[in-house]
């Protein structure tokens, strides 16, 4: 059994719920990612990207994750959306043997419907006024990112499942290979 458990997935395809419900199952602790460079850098995700700008914040996410990963914990991590797909970082996870990477899934239909009403807060999609302009941005998004994100050693499709099911569904993966 993998010591780390790596979640990752577009925004808004439930990383951070589906990695508490999971790190609980498992005994394990949780780290969220983002919230950690919160913590860390005293600021939103927001205000680091208006601040400090995107590359800072980029290289500090795969900073991040390379020190969680060579330090020696067990746990279940939610990545930021971009995480592996910056900086080697896809790359570099998978040449970790006791890590697991875990991509979670969802069409452009329900990430939109999710994604909607959060744009606010998220600095990439504040611009995007109408519901067809974030669906299109998506669409490109998922375009580039699905190269990286298929790379991970599992997907789980989660549309139409409650974090709940999705969590049971990785548990039973992990224990039963
Ligand atoms: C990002 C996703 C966000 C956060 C930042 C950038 C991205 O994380 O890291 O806003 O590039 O997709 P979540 O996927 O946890 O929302």
């Amino acid at each position: 059994m993998s010591k780390k458990i790596i979640l990752l997935g577009y925004m808004g395809s439930g990383k951070s719920i589906v990695g508490q419900k999971l790190a609980e199952k498992m005994q394990f602790p949780f780290y969220d990612l983002d919230k950690a460079i919160q913590e860390q850098e005293q600021m939103s995700i927001s205000e680091i990207f208006s601040r400090k700008g995107a590359i800072y914040f980029r290289t500090q996410e795969a900073r991040y994750v390379r020190d969680w990963v060579e330090s020696n914990v067990r746990g279940v991590m939610s990545l930021g959306g971009g995480t592996p797909c910056y900086g080697s970082t896809m790359e570099y996870l998978l040449q970790q043997p006791d890590v697991i990477t875990i991509y979670l899934s969802a069409t452009l239909q329900t990430l939109t419907d999710r994604l909607m009403p959060q744009r606010e807060q998220r600095p990439l999609l504040q611009n995007l006024s109408s519901e067809a302009a974030l669906s299109d941005y998506i669409r490109k998004h998922l375009f580039e990112r699905t190269y990286y994100y298929h790379q991970a050693h599992l997907t789980i499709a989660t549309d139409f499942k409650n974090p709940d099911e999705i969590a049971i569904e990785i548990y039973n993966y992990l224990y039963n290979t």
